[in-house]
């Protein structure tokens, strides 16, 4: 599966972008600010629906324009399937598969499963619990069918959890059928993050230890978002009087969390700053693997600033695990050999590409 054309119009810099790209390899070099990651941000945009820069979507639309657009062709098993996205400045959304308007981002994700490494994919390892439970969503949702919907209810029922807890007197039979829908769904949930954390982990020791072999021995340990020791059901009856003083819920599967570890000690606290990125690294490019083992499909990869994150040789070894897998990449950087040479003899199909000023054109080269 690949993107084999992409348009792009009023977005950051870019005003009007139409490319033909490779199904494997597409490589964009330029000097700063000349529109590299606003071109990733366009993808990305059509496969989630949001940027990964900003919050905010205006500052995303050209400051000459009223709307932004992405549109790109889906090639899979020789089907062609246009996907569009566009955003207006009132905040008005329009997604749209094969023609049909779609309501919600998931269906552009099942569409087009894009895969993120930049500089604040690091955080993976060193942020926040909510980058974890974003790279645990992304591999679940990807795999197993039903999570999409498991995590919609849930989501819900925490909603109505919550604005119980607000209120001053709470109805105790209404809330004990939110608690017993509530632990139901948690378990069902926590149950398929485990089954698909416990099958990734040796996909992920595997490439760390191919990266760098000091990081074959990372671990991971699931928390589910509750003490795993006592029964949900319970632990939500005695937490209640924090859940109402502080009008949220404190448990559940929103709080879970991977607790990440190299030799017994977390990894965060020992790793240095490269480690890290290649740990990282490896947990994404794991997850591509085991989407294409159970999927036989393949997602596509945004790479921002690859020279800039590793050296040379982690970046040739990044790329060479990338081609294997047989994903469509996009690379972007300033100098144009640093990126050519990130290829030697895996990929036999290139294309390369010069970003100047908001505009794109395609840069021939001798390989
Ligand atoms: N809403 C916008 N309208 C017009 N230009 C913008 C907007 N937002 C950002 N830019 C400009 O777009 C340029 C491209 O930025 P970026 O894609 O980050 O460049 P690169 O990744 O190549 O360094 C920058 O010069 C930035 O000032
Ligand atoms: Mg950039």
């Amino acid at each position: 599966m690949y993107l084999k054309q992409l348009h792009v119009h009023g977005l950051r810099n870019l005003k009007h972008i139409e490319l033909s790209l490779s199904p494997q390899v597409n490589l964009f070099h330029g000097a700063n600010g000349s529109g590299k990651t606003s071109l990733l941000e366009a993808i990305f945009l059509l496969g989630r629906g949001r940027s990964f820069r900003s919050r905010i979507l205006n500052t995303v639309i050209n400051t000459q324009e009223q709307v932004c657009t992405a549109y790109g062709l889906r090639e899979s098993s020789g089907v062609s399937t246009p996907i569009g996205v566009s955003r207006g400045r009132q905040g008005d959304f329009l997604f749209k598969i094969n023609g049909q308007q779609i309501a919600a981002a998931s269906a552009l994700a099942e569409a087009l499963p894009l895969l993120l490494l930049n500089a604040e994919g690091f955080d993976l390892i060193g942020g926040g619990p909510q980058y974890r439970r974003r790279f645990i969503d992304w591999g679940v949702f990807h795999v197993e069918h039903n999570y999409r919907h498991l995590m919609q209810r849930y989501q819900r029922v925490l909603k109505q959890r919550n604005s119980l807890m607000r209120h001053d007197r709470i109805d105790e039979q209404v809330l004990a059928v939110w608690d017993a829908e509530f632990v139901e769904l948690a378990q069902q949930i926590d149950c398929l993050r485990k089954v698909y954390l416990q099958e990734l982990l040796p996909i992920v020791r595997k490439i760390a230890c191919e990266l760098s072999e000091d990081l074959g021995d990372v671990d991971y340990s699931v928390f589910p978002g509750w003490d795993e020791t006592k029964d949900l059901s319970e632990v939500l009856l005695t937490d209640r009087p924090r859940d109402r003083h502080l009008k949220t819920t404190h448990h559940g599967p929103h709080r879970a969390d991977l607790r990440i570890r190299i030799k017994k000690q977390n990894a965060a606290d020992i790793l240095s700053r490269g480690q890290l990125k290649i740990l990282a690294i490896s947990m994404q490019i794991a997850q591509g693997y085991l989407f294409n083992n159970k999927t036989g499909r393949s997602g596509l990869y945004l790479i921002d600033d690859l020279p800039a994150e590793l050296d040379i040789k982690h970046r040739r070894q990044v790329c060479e695990r990338l081609a294997v897998l047989g994903a469509q990449i996009f690379v972007t950087g300033v100098e144009r050999e640093g990126l050519l040479n990130l290829w030697s003899d895996s990929a036999n199909d290139m294309k390369l590409f010069h970003v100047e000023q908001g505009c794109i054109r395609e840069d021939r080269y001798t390989g």
